[in-house]
């Protein structure tokens, strides 16, 4: 049994970060400014959008995506119930009505036939969410948005880089929402980008600083004016200049950062091929996850444990390991408020009691993977039915 702790998903930083942080703490601009427009370019670039905005989170960026659309109050927006609270909160915070649709059971994809059942007069926008790193049907759900007249925001807080046949996640028409928090596949510790058309991007720009007509550093260089106005009662989401500069390098070392996922991701692949106690998550062909996760499902009938105390044993074996998600509409807001019902999304439902998030990181070596699946097996071997 390894001895030490293996942690879930540390962070990969290095010397690089650390030097960038510090040239910044040397200037006299910290907020956001030329290295926040540096990276927004660089990201643009790195993924064929149009433009970019960076933000101090994800959350941040879905919010200001559905304001720059005019969503609100009256409107009902179609997510999947298989993601993180936030891509939930942010339909809430608009004042509009969250309205859930199962997944694939083998992807945990939103399935585009429940989007469909669900369309409404009030409908107005869907928020796909490419669970795991691996992109949803774009074309059916931009085909059926299209369809209906519907806003499509990408909630792509685990993508980079994802892509659909040869296009980036990002690359398209539609406001697409990145998050790089500290266990992200590139990191700047909290921090978000937005990607869209640049005239949305240049509605939520405002938006995302307290409304403002224009942003400090543009008023606080030479020959800049002091004066601004505030069109719309906007937020305080912009990313500082510090982040930023992080940001810079790790997008720099992304390839790289790939690379190793999908080295483990592999490695995992291999190991759990013939699995009588679990199952990874299907890749469909024609699209590329970033691996963000390495998602298993549980054969519980296989098991005289549940996946509760799966994860108590792996880390009784020194092997740290997440769940990726509690359904949204198990959580009691969501139930309080729309009177959801765990069997109201069976397959969402049915995957949570199966599903873990295994160890990956690129800071992982090939005997940390070794030793995750060294445990995993030696639990199903012990507890097996
Ligand atoms: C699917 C999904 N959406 C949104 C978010 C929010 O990202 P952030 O923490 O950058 O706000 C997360 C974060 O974990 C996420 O996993």
């Amino acid at each position: 049994m390894r001895k030490e702790f293996l942690a879930f998903a540390p962070p990969s930083l290095g010397e690089e970060e650390i030097l960038a942080v510090t040239n910044v703490l040397k200037t006299d601009w910290l907020s956001s400014g030329p290295k926040t427009a540096e990276f927004e370019s660089l990201f643009a670039q790195a993924v064929g959008a149009e433009g970019a905005l960076a933000l101090n989170s994800c959350t941040a960026a879905l919010h200001v995506a559905l304001l720059a659309h005019n969503i609100g109050p009256g409107d009902e927006v179609i997510t999947t119930a298989m993601t993180f609270c936030a891509t939930a909160n942010v339909i809430e915070h608009v004042g509009a009505t969250t309205v859930l649709a199962d997944v694939n059971p083998d992807t945990l994809l939103i399935d585009p036939l429940q989007i469909e059942k669900r369309i409404t007069k009030r409908t107005k926008a869907i928020i796909p969410v490419h669970y795991a790193g691996h992109p949803c049907d774009m074309d059916r759900i931009n085909a059926m948005a299209a369809k209906h007249n519907l806003v499509v925001i990408e909630d792509a807080a685990h993508c980079m880089p994802s892509k659909i046949g040869d296009l980036s996640v990002g690359a398209t028409k539609n406001l697409t929402c990145f998050s790089f928090y500290a266990n992200k596949n590139m990191t700047t510790g909290e921090g978000g980008m937005l990607t869209g058309p640049k005239e949305l991007l240049e509605k939520a720009r405002v938006l995302a600083l307290h409304g403002m007509s224009r942003n400090a550093w543009k008023r606080f260089e030479k020959g800049g004016s002091w004066r601004y106005d505030v069109p719309a009662p906007g937020f305080k989401y912009n990313m500082s200049d510090i982040l930023a500069s992080i940001g810079i390098v790790q997008l720099g070392k992304l390839d790289g950062f790939y690379r190793r996922r999908c080295e483990i991701a592999a490695r995992y692949d291999k190991a759990f091929k013939e699995s009588m106690t679990l199952k990874p998550l299907t890749v469909l062909e024609g699209f590329q996850t970033s691996y963000h996760l390495y998602v298993v499902q549980l054969n519980l009938e296989k098991l005289s444990i549940d996946r509760d105390q799966f994860i108590v044993e792996l880390a009784e074996r020194n092997i740290g390991c997440s769940v990726h998600y509690v359904p949204i509409h198990m959580h009691s807001y969501y139930q309080n408020k729309y009177g959801f019902k765990p069997v109201d999304f069976p397959h969402a439902f049915g995957a949570f009691q199966r599903i873990l998030s295994l160890p990956l990181s690129p800071r992982h070596r090939d005997q940390d993977i070794d030793d995750v699946i060294a445990a995993v097996n030696e639990v199903g071997e012990k507890f097996k039915r």
